[in-house]
């Protein structure tokens, strides 16, 4: 008998045996009454099963044993709003698996083994606005990954494997205004990744290996508030990379990042420090990494004394350039007397003559 069948055969026969003074539900579920909420969260289902009421709201099968979502499992849940399958052994998802559920809000499949998004899992949730995909096991975000998500307001892909972000990955979800990518192996933010977001509100990348964000890659984000760049390997920064964003605040968080504490990094920071729109929360947090004279030191602390070298440098050529200057307006000045004094010698000779 294959798992499916089984759990069927269970649904018939709990519902018949607790029909009566007993609200009826299913064997290992609680249920409201009308069945517009279904709780098997833990209840040792093994297969998705397509024979809940098509009136259901809420239909929670976390914690449960589902390893495949095959085409059209869900049936015709068309009222269906909240589908919790969080916790299972979920591997991969059908195109399609979630077809029919167009009123659909937020799906949560995180704790599960998804490994890729199919092209077209996401096939009728028009009206989902909020998608949890949080410790699986993604590697890549492929172009069109999040196709049919018109309404996607809130995105969680965060404790997945997630190196890379094709071009085009979050081209379907334009309503995005929250991106959780926390606890990734991001290396770097590439010009177009988040290029369509134009909602976006917050950008959440902690903890993950980014050491480079390419100038321009923010500023397709006319929203963004709030940006988590802590736990990163990021050594510097340029200027212009936080400048590009344009929302009219946005807070930033730099933490636990290796940084490299010179005289540029202090600069950024003076520029940064005077921009009205940009706030560096955590400043005061930042630590040295580099160079090993300063390693653990605040950057807040340092930060006076990263310029002082270049700046005795400079104090120095200018010095220098002085001296020449002067040295040579001082030549000068003596050639020309000297010039000046064989004229006077010869002066009266000429007058002597002239006369
Ligand atoms: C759903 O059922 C499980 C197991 O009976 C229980 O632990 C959980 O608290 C229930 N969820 C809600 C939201 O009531
Ligand atoms: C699930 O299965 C385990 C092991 O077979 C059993 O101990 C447990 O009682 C079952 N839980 C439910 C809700 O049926
Ligand atoms: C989940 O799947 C993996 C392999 O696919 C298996 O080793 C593991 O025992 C499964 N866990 C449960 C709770 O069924």
């Amino acid at each position: 008998m294959s798992p499916s069948t089984h759990w069927l055969i269970f649904l018939q026969y709990s519902f018949m045996s607790l029909s009566g003074p007993v609200q009826a539900c299913y064997k290992a579920c609680t249920c409201l009454p009308d069945l517009k909420y279904i709780n098997c969260s833990g209840g040792n289902i093994s297969a998705a099963v397509s024979s809940f009421p098509s009136n259901t709201e809420h239909l929670d099968l976390s914690r449960n044993l589902l390893t495949t979502l095959p085409p059209g499992c869900f049936g015709a849940l068309w009222g269906l709003k909240v589908l919790l399958l969080s916790t299972n052994n979920i591997t991969s998802m059908a195109g399609g698996a979630f077809v029919n559920l167009q009123s659909l809000q937020k799906l949560d499949l995180s704790g599960n083994q998804i490994g890729a998004l199919g092209d077209a899992f996401a096939l009728g949730l028009g009206s989902l606005s909020h998608l949890v995909l949080a410790r699986n096991r993604l590697t890549a975000l492929e172009s069109g990954s999040f196709r049919n998500l018109d309404g996607l307001a809130r995105l969680d892909l965060s404790a997945n494997l997630i190196g890379q972000i094709r071009a085009g990955a979050f081209g379907g979800a334009t309503s995005l205004r929250r991106l959780h990518l926390e606890g990734n192996r991001l290396r770097a933010l590439e010009p177009g990744f988040f290029s369509t977001l134009h909602a976006l509100e917050v950008l959440g990348l902690r903890g993950n290996t980014i050491g480079r964000v390419e100038p321009g890659v923010l500023a397709p984000l006319p929203s963004l508030a709030f940006l988590d760049l802590s736990f990163n390997q990021l050594s510097g920064l340029h200027y212009k990379t936080l400048l590009a964003m344009r929302a009219p605040v946005t807070h930033v968080l730099l933490e636990g990042n290796p940084w490299h504490c010179d005289c540029e990094l202090q600069r950024v920071f003076h520029k940064l420090a005077r921009v009205r729109r940009i706030f560096l929360d955590d400043y005061r947090d930042l630590r040295c990494s580099e160079p090993a004279e300063l390693r653990g030191r605040a950057v807040a602390e340092v930060d006076g004394e990263l310029c002082v070298g270049e700046t005795v440098t400079v104090l120095i050529l200018t010095v220098t350039v002085l001296i020449t200057v002067v040295a040579s307006v001082i030549m000068a000045e003596k050639s020309k007397r000297s010039g000046e004094a064989k004229d006077e010698e010869s002066g009266p000779l000429e007058a002597y003559c002239d006369h």
